[in-house]
């Protein structure tokens, strides 16, 4: 029987709502042991944030019902992307379902498919390389703060290729933690107040304008390099003596399939899904990798599997795209890190109309909340799920976790960046630890904080080169 035409049962409200704010103190305080408690009240339950009402679903099922059968009962929506929307504006993740949503999304899906991520691994390693073996051995690193630079890095030379400008990389690098912590503020907030001249309003809006133009202008460096190949871009006349060591090949940016359309994008429509691209691919990364290294540093038995890992496939050398493929175990680690840790621990969507879901009536225009964070801590599926177990990935036994892996959603709105996800975390992983025999963390263990993802809230590291014992 279809979820449309079921008999609709009583929905189980979750207990613990207060008037006028309803769960949004529950949602504020201890968002995830509150968003995985809701399994218990039934497959769908009814929370309030503030005075609206909200559908949680608990069942992986009809998670999938919501997002692939029955998704155009279920389009994208809700307060969050609202929000979002002001700052990303109607790029992929933020336009409404639809034909403009379908056309984009079949115009940048190309530039991440397998073989153009494939050309671009090397330039990734050789950025990553550089960045890692740059700080400063034994002195202790806020690696939530490392990680992302390092993905934001590793990104930029995927996108815009191995020759953007040191000066916007830099500001790229500076801008984009602020630009995160102010858009956290953005949806948190009750737009009246988003909405107020207030300093912090102002500076987060001069922010994203100064965003803009850095786009603008690393579009601008990749048209005027695709039209002068000789120059660099700043108009400057390169050096010709002729003892010169010959420059690295210069590599377009998956950016230019972009540019190249044959319905290109106009400028406005470019720097939403840059801006789009930029903040789904770094922070996502960025705490799983914070993660994974901090599972590992606890771990000896696991660093040793994949530093002898490392140590067959490499062979000694430095690490080279091809390889990647062949890191299982570093693929499992950090497959274990995506479901313990999220990222995603919330997302939403709109019930278009009044519509039965798994025998649970949802009125029209509710918010309908799905949580790859939920589902992928389900004792059932994953037995004793805070415990960090790479091995549940393993052939084996990973067929039984099969439909409860959603951390990187389903359907026509599924991560456009999974592949580049995989390369981009595979390459950052093996790269720290090729480049630093020794691990360490020096803070006390970190709590899982809820904000756009599950990132720590506190977690320093030290990295040297004296090999453990
Ligand atoms: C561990 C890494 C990542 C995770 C867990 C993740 C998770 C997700 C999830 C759950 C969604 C679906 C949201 C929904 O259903 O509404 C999504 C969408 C999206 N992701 Fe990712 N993501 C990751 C990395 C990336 C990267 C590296 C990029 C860019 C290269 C990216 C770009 C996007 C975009 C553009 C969308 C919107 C797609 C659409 O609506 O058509 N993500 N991601």
């Amino acid at each position: 029987m279809s979820a449309t035409t079921r008999p609709s049962a009583p929905t189980p409200t979750a207990p613990g709502g207060l008037p006028l704010i309803g769960h949004a103190h529950r949602l504020a305080r201890d968002p995830l042991p509150f968003i995985t408690s809701l399994r218990r009240y039934g497959s769908v339950v009814r929370i309030r944030i503030g005075p609206s009402p909200a559908y949680v679903v608990t069942d992986p099922a009809l998670t999938r019902r919501v997002l692939v059968t029955e998704a155009a009962h279920f389009p994208k929506g809700g307060r969050i992307i609202d929000a979002l929307r002001l700052f990303f504006g109607d790029g992929l993740a933020t336009i409404a379902d639809g034909e403009a949503h379908l056309r984009n999304r079949r115009l940048i899906q190309p530039m991440f498919n397998k073989s153009h991520i494939a050309d671009r691994g090397d330039a990734m390693i050789r950025q990553v390389r550089a960045m890692v073996e740059a700080w400063p051995q034994g002195a202790p690193r806020d690696v939530y703060a490392d990680m992302n630079a390092t993905t934001l890095a590793a990104f930029l030379v995927a996108l815009f290729g191995t020759d953007l400008p040191d000066r916007l990389e830099s500001e790229f690098t500076s801008l984009m933690p602020e630009i995160m912590e102010g858009t956290i503020r953005q949806t948190i907030l009750p737009s009246w107040i988003t909405g107020l001249p207030l300093p912090a309003n102002r500076a987060h809006a001069a922010r994203v304008a100064r965003l803009r133009a850095l786009i603008d202008q690393a579009i601008d460096h990749h048209v005027h390099r695709a039209a002068h190949p000789g120059t660099d871009g700043t108009g400057a006349v390169p050096a010709q003596c002729p003892h010169a060591p010959a420059p690295p090949t210069r590599q377009a940016g998956l950016f230019a399939a972009l540019l190249t359309a044959e319905t290109p994008l106009s400028r406005r429509q470019l720097q939403d899904e840059v801006i789009t691209l930029l903040t789904g691919a770094i922070e996502t990364t960025g705490t799983t990798l914070a993660w994974a290294l901090y599972e590992i540093s606890r771990d000896p038995g696991t660093e040793r599997l994949l530093r002898d890992e490392l140590a067959l496939v490499c062979a000694g050398r430095p690490l080279r795209h091809e390889d990647l493929d062949r890191l299982v175990h570093a693929r499992r680690v950090l497959q274990e890190a995506i479901r313990k840790y999220g990222p995603a621990w919330m997302v939403t969507r709109t019930a278009s109309r009044d519509i039965e879901l798994g025998g649970h009536r949802i009125p029209e225009g509710a918010d309908v909340v799905w949580s790859p964070y939920l589902h992928q801590h389900d004792p059932e599926v994953f037995p004793a799920p805070d415990v960090f177990d790479p091995d549940r990935w393993a052939p084996d036994r990973s067929q039984a976790t099969r439909g409860s892996f959603l951390a990187f959603g389903d359907g026509r709105r599924k991560c456009i960046g999974e592949n580049f996800a995989w390369t981009e975390l595979q390459i950052i992983l093996a790269t720290i630890l090729q480049t630093w025999p020794r691990i360490g963390v020096t803070s006390a263990a970190p709590s899982a904080q809820a904000v756009v993802t599950v990132k720590p809230d506190k977690l320093m590291m030290t990295f040297s080169s004296e090999a453990s014992g």
